[in-house]
């Protein structure tokens, strides 16, 4: 049998997609100058996958299922114990038995309740929802006079946000939060977070099996479409994992394009580009999930100029694709275009698009409105990112601005 391509050009070495790179776009660009579209790299020390950075061909494993499977158990590393049960891989890339593990049909039905949940949320609600929650995120830093707008703003306002959605009170919130840290580093620690991450989850089943409520676990505890307690679990893994991380960078990164990029700061001040352009403007071109695990060859197969083998992992590098020239013109994402692969494309595309421009369009607009005179104290290029493979949130956002008092109660 002929050595695989992957394995061939893993052999000569093939550079590292690991939490310590330090310049992500510098390392993708490299990546394609060296190799196309479609590039080898090596996740973990022995463990290789493609990274497909071109926008078509990121298009066609995300749309074709058949050819590209979402299921885990088909990665050849896997079957062949490469990757060991433990490794810190397995959280992001080994099969989990809920809608993002599944391909056709059985998808199909996992995430028609999921579709029906967040079709189901009253965005007026939310909005009021967040910026309680805002307020009173803000009312603790006011009177200082300075935040980090990651740890103090960015980095709680979702999980709070999904935690009322889903049934949970603060304290449980901030418990699954530090799990979540955990669990999305990759890291020694990455089993550890998941363990705790569910075993939290599943005692707010419990509690809702027993006294149902109107949240989103409640209704997916009612939906005919689950099984069992064990799938609405799961169900609640991928809405909690799914939506936290990328909403955190989200936030935090039109927090800082806002407040550094003059261009793009007067503009705002000046009510000619809203925050939803400025939104977008990171989406397409800081997508919060860097690099998205994974698709999973179900044939030998051609795509971008490679020999992908049957059993072969395939990352989707979403923001390596926001650079792809045969695609996009400069300044692409100017005017309203909402090209951007930061949402995947095909069954398993972001179903939660709307809420979250919602949470994010609300935080966003309060912490510029309550904070007066803010500016950054420290040069955010110089802070860098948290370490991870996956997604890109800054370490901190340190800012100043003029002390005030803000009753957290008033919205
Ligand atoms: C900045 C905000 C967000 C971004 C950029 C984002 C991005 C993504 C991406 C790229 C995927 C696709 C994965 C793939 O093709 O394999 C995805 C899937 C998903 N997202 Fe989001 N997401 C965001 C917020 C949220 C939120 C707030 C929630 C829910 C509370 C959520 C729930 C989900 C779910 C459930 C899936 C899996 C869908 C499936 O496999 O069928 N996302 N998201």
């Amino acid at each position: 049998m002929p050595v695989p391509e992957l394995d061939q050009l893993a052999a000569s070495g093939a550079p590292p997609l690991d939490a310590t790179t330090a310049d992500p776009d510098g390392a993708f660009e490299k990546l394609w100058r060296g190799y196309g579209p479609v590039a080898p790299v090596e996740l973990a020390p022995g463990v290789h996958a493609w990274l497909v950075m071109g926008y078509d061909e990121l298009r066609t494993i995300t749309r074709d299922e058949h050819l590209f499977s979402r299921d885990g158990r088909r990665w050849r590393l896997f079957q062949d114990g490469t990757v060991p049960p433990d490794s810190p891989l397995g959280p992001m890339m080994f099969f989990r038995d809920n809608v993002i593990g599944h391909d056709g049909e059985e998808h199909r039905r996992l995430r028609r309740p999921l579709q029906e949940a967040i079709a189901g949320v009253d965005h007026r609600r939310l909005r009021r929802t967040v910026e309680r929650l805002c307020t009173g995120l803000i009312a603790q830093v006011a009177p200082r006079g300075t935040a980090d707008l990651v740890a103090d703003y960015a980095a709680a306002v979702p999980l709070l946000t999904i935690g009322e959605l889903i049934g949970l009170d603060a304290a449980q919130s901030a418990e699954l939060l530090a799990a979540m840290h955990l669990l999305f580093s990759s890291g020694e620690q990455a089993q550890e977070g998941n363990a705790r991450f569910e075993a939290l989850l599943g005692g707010l089943l419990a509690a809702k099996s027993a006294a149902p409520g109107p949240d989103v676990t409640s209704a997916l505890l009612r939906h005919p479409d689950l099984r069992s307690d064990a799938e609405v679990l799961q169900t609640l893994v991928v809405l909690v994992s799914a939506g936290n991380h990328t909403l955190i960078s989200w936030i935090a990164q039109a927090l800082r394009l806002t407040l550094t990029d003059p261009r793009f700061a007067s503009r705002v001040r000046g009510g000619r580009l809203s925050v939803d352009d400025a939104l977008d403007e990171v989406l397409a071109r800081q997508p919060p999930m860097i690099n998205m695990p994974a698709r999973y060859a179900l044939a030998d197969v051609e795509l971008g100029g490679r020999r992908v083998a049957r059993g072969d992992a395939l990352i989707l590098g979403l923001a390596a694709a926001s650079r792809d020239t045969r695609a996009h013109t400069p300044g692409w994402w100017t005017h309203g275009n909402r090209a951007s692969l930061a949402w995947s494309a095909g069954p398993h595309a972001c179903p939660a698009r709307d809420p979250a421009r919602t949470i994010a369009r609300t935080a966003v607009g309060a912490a510029g409105h309550l904070l007066r005179d803010m500016r950054v104290t420290e040069d955010p290029d110089a802070i860098g990112n948290e370490p991870s493979p996956w997604t890109r949130i800054p370490r901190r956002l340190p800012v100043a601005f003029t002390p005030a008092s803000i009753d957290p109660v008033l919205v």
